[in-house]
């Protein structure tokens, strides 16, 4: 049944039964009966018979007034005057040409592929000229279409606006769902929600039913659950004859789409931008330069005295302007932007330029040009609050009458993201320091100049290494063309790349998918628990099939922590595991805390793991900042447990208002301590949501102080990423199964250690310079890494164990061995499973 409707159903059938029978309903009414069914329900289960019947003509009926009822109403707010304003601006908008066409090939194809400029119309149309056409053919009620979003922001704004076109307040016809969050109705018709929640509800109903349409959105940014979508719906098509697929892109590489699913129709709807003027780094350079000659030449000509003086004022600016820059540059190590070798790539360094160019080229827009928002593309949340924060000490920009200052990332509240659309009063200018998502999901309509570092985060996996990393990386051609392309929405704009034009000809033309650049851990255990058979023949059927290699790896990582058993089947972790979306590493410590309640300290450390190292090491103050971090290492042996004290450290000051100077004292990063607070909130949402945890704080936090269970929840996270210790005389020997000896960095709290009183350390990371290098890790016990490395710690111990002396190889080689396993394998499901 569609949305709401099962409810109002069943009431209505409850009625009837109650009429027609004396005795008092009490059970659901299509239950079927089971082996225990008492006296009632058995009476009930018999008289189901009728009711299935007068199901289908009740059902009809409702459907029927329904959809009378939605045809109504559409019709009175379209000729309402909003209506008419509203149906003229939707006019106006590129799709608005094309609707017939979509709507015919849409009917009469299974599939239907469609492709156009950001901004054309997509997203907000599309799906309602289905809806319209389904409520004006009085077919409203019975359709269902869900459109899906890679993100939320963009699930929650665009079903606003559509609500809005609609006359409607969110929640009637048109509705959103995205995890932990959402609103919609019984009479919730059109549902925009996040690619997850699709793949969650396909869960739980295999077949989608009642689903009338799936509309898969921005399939050129590839992401991984799209591409895995994908994959699914083309098993579905066949057994839901009825159902209708449509993908839309943003770029016109729809053939691949297309041909993935048969040959598929395409439809490119053409659409209008303004130019815009793309400036690269040299040209920046250029500009300051030319404008200062051209003043220089107004002079010449002898102009007004006043507006001489004027001018020169101005002038003097700008030579500022282009000294600073150039300053920026030359603190960059940057030196020829002119070569267009490969070189030239490797030799340019954006991070190093940093906040600084960026704020030279805001200050010179926001002075010397005309009015217009601007949009700041960035790499990362951490790194747009830096930003924000530094720009705000700038008088220019901290001052609120003038400049608006907003900030825009998947990770943000949704009341905050909302902002960033609304058009500020006259006189002030917006400036939207955004991630790339801003890209092509988003539009934000009164943007006239792009700022573009250039650069965008993403995951990358290198499955020889098995080391997955989430870094800045360059963008693609493709998506360089779609930020500049953000400045022409309303009017000519411009664009600022803060690169040489030879770094972007030297772009890829398109990202690699994410499928191949990212570990594929958590996608096998969603491939397991939708019963998708066979993880490496689900992932060959792909649009573009990764690594078996790397395919191989994840099922072996599986595997060792305890999630797949030897038949690739979902273990009880497993099950859990595939619920949380999660690395399968940070969802297991997650999970154990939970169930040993030992929660707030391992919320920190899965938080701490998600971000930057809050330990602040600066060059010329580095004896003093080791010495403040000595204390928050202090007999741990542990990075992890280090950030923890530092973290509530932290916390305790912030509750008397101090913890800006605590920050400052001990050389921590607030703006890394709040982000891991609020990632803290943001994994503890997550276990109440699935259910792990309850409301009793008492309880789930009972054994947060016992710094022992904490270390071995560390290790049941990080294994199988193990080395062992052996103190000599005067050093620490340490050695990984698969390395050799390595080493630690510098900066880790065991490096400063003459001694480690425990033989093994996990560590999160390892890194390969000259030597291996461990980047962070906590010392554990040989009981603590039986008790929690791996499920079946035979497979992944092993290796280790040969390492050893002493009494865990004998231990390992004995018949006990076998017995401890099995009993621990069988605690671990039961302590799961309750
Ligand atoms: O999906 P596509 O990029 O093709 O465009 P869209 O998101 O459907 O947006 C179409 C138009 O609706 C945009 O050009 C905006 O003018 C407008 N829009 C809006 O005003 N407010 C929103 N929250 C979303 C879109
Ligand atoms: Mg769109």
């Amino acid at each position: 049944l569609p949305f709401g409707l099962q409810k109002e159903v069943d009431a209505h059938i409850k009625e009837h039964l109650a009429q027609k029978s004396s005795m008092p309903f009490t059970g659901p009414i299509f239950s079927r009966s089971n082996n225990k069914v008492d006296a009632t329900s058995r009476s009930i289960s018999y008289e189901v018979h009728e009711p299935v019947n007068k199901r289908n003509t009740v059902l009809e009926k409702l459907l029927q007034r329904r959809s009378l009822q939605l045809c109504d109403q559409q019709l009175n707010f379209q000729n309402s005057a909003d209506g008419q304003k509203m149906l003229n601006f939707r006019k106006s908008l590129p799709a608005f040409k094309e609707r017939d066409a979509l709507l015919k090939v849409i009917s009469e194809n299974q599939v239907v592929v469609v492709s156009g400029e950001t901004g054309c119309g997509k997203t907000t149309q599309l799906p309602q000229y289905i809806l319209e056409s389904e409520v004006e053919a009085c077919r409203g009620a019975g359709c269902s279409i869900i459109c899906t979003q890679p993100r939320r922001i963009s699930a929650i704004s665009v079903s606003e606006r559509v609500a809005a076109e609609r006359g409607e307040a969110i929640g009637e016809s048109v509705g959103y769902k995205v995890r932990l969050e959402g609103v919609k109705g019984r009479d919730t018709r059109l549902l925009f929600c996040t690619t997850g929640i699709l793949l969650r509800r396909l869960l739980v109903d295999r077949d989608l039913t009642g689903v009338s349409h799936v509309i898969v959105d921005e399939i050129h940014e590839r992401g991984m659950n799209e591409d895995f979508l994908l994959v699914v719906l083309k098993d579905l098509l066949p057994r839901r004859p009825n159902l209708r697929l449509i993908l839309m892109s943003a770029t016109l590489n729809a053939e691949l789409f297309s041909s993935y699913f048969g040959g598929a129709p395409m439809i490119h709807i053409p659409g209008f931008t303004y130019p815009v003027r793309s400036h690269f780094l040299e040209d920046i350079l250029e500009m300051t330069r030319y404008r200062l000659t051209k003043y220089n030449q107004i002079d010449d000509y002898g102009v007004d005295k006043k507006w001489k003086m004027e001018k020169q004022a101005l002038s003097k600016k700008k030579s500022q302007l282009a000294s600073a820059v150039e300053g920026s540059l030359e603190a960059a190590n940057y030196t020829d932007y002119s070569s267009s070798t490969q070189d030239s790539l490797s030799c340019w360094n954006p991070d190093s330029i940093g906040f600084n160019l960026i704020e030279q080229v805001l200050c010179h827009i926001v002075k010397n040009e005309r009015p217009g928002a601007i949009l700041v593309f960035m790499t990362g949340w951490d790194d747009i609050n830096s930003l924000k924060e530094q720009l705000q000490t700038n008088p220019l920009f901290g001052d609120k009458s003038k400049i608006l200052l907003l900030a825009c990332h998947g990770s943000m509240a949704s009341s905050e993201q909302r902002l960033i659309f609304d058009k500020p009063y006259e006189g002030i200018r917006k400036i939207v320091l955004a991630t790339n998502m801003a890209e092509t999901s988003i539009t934000i309509n009164d943007v006239v100049f792009v700022v573009d570092c250039g650069k965008a985060k993403e995951t990358s996996y290198d499955a020889l290494n098995n080391t997955p990393c989430l870094l800045p990386n360059w963008i693609s051609k493709a998506a360089a063309r779609q930020r500049r392309g953000r400045a022409g929405r309303v009017q000519p704009g411009e664009c600022y790349h803060l690169y040489p034009r030879c770094v972007f000809e030297n772009f890829d033309d398109y990202q690699l998918p994410e499928l191949l650049r990212t570990p594929l851990q958590s996608l096998c255990l969603q491939i397991k628990s939708l019963q998708l058979g066979s993880i490496s023949d689900f992932l060959s059927r792909a649009l573009q099939a990764p690594d078996p290699l790397a395919v191989q790896n994840a099922i072996d990582y599986l595997k060792i922590i305890g999630a797949l058993d030897e038949q690739e089947n979902l273990t009880v972790l497993g099950r859990h595991l595939s619920m949380l979306p999660v690395e399968p590493k940070l969802g297991k410590m997650l999970i154990l805390g939970a169930i040993f309640n030992c929660l707030d300290p391992v919320l920190t450390v899965v938080a701490g793991l998600s971000s930057r190292d809050p330990f602040l090491m600066p060059f010329d103050r580095k004896d003093l900042a080791e010495g403040a971090k000595a204390q928050f290492v202090a007999r741990g042996y542990s990075d992890h447990l280090a950030v923890i004290r530092a973290y509530e450290g932290w916390k305790e000051a912030e509750r008397h208002r101090s913890g800006h100077e605590y920050c400052w004292r001990n050389f921590l990063s607030g703006q890394t301590l709040k982000g891991i607070d609020s990632l803290r909130k943001q994994f503890f949402a997550l276990l109440k949501d699935s259910g792990l945890i309850g409301d009793d704080a008492e309880s789930y936090n009972k054994w947060s102080n016992d710094e022992h269970l904490t270390r071995a929840i560390i290790c049941s996270g990080l294994f199988p990423g193990i080395c062992s210790v052996v103190n000599k005389e005067k050093s620490i020997l340490l050695k990984t199964v698969e390395d050799g000896p390595v080493l630690l960095c510098m900066n880790s709290a065991n490096a400063q250690e003459s001694k480690i009183p425990y033989p093994w350390l996990v560590f999160n990371e390892k890194m390969k310079v000259n030597s291996v290098f461990l980047r962070d890790s906590t010392a554990v016990s040989d009981s603590v890494l039986l008790l929690f490395g791996g499920k079946t710690s035979r497979g992944g111990l092993d290796g280790h164990v040969k390492m050893l002396d002493g009494y865990l190889e004998f231990f390992m080689k004995s018949a006990l061995a076998d017995m401890y396993m099995t009993l621990k394998e069988e605690l671990n499901d039961l302590v799961l499973t309750k």
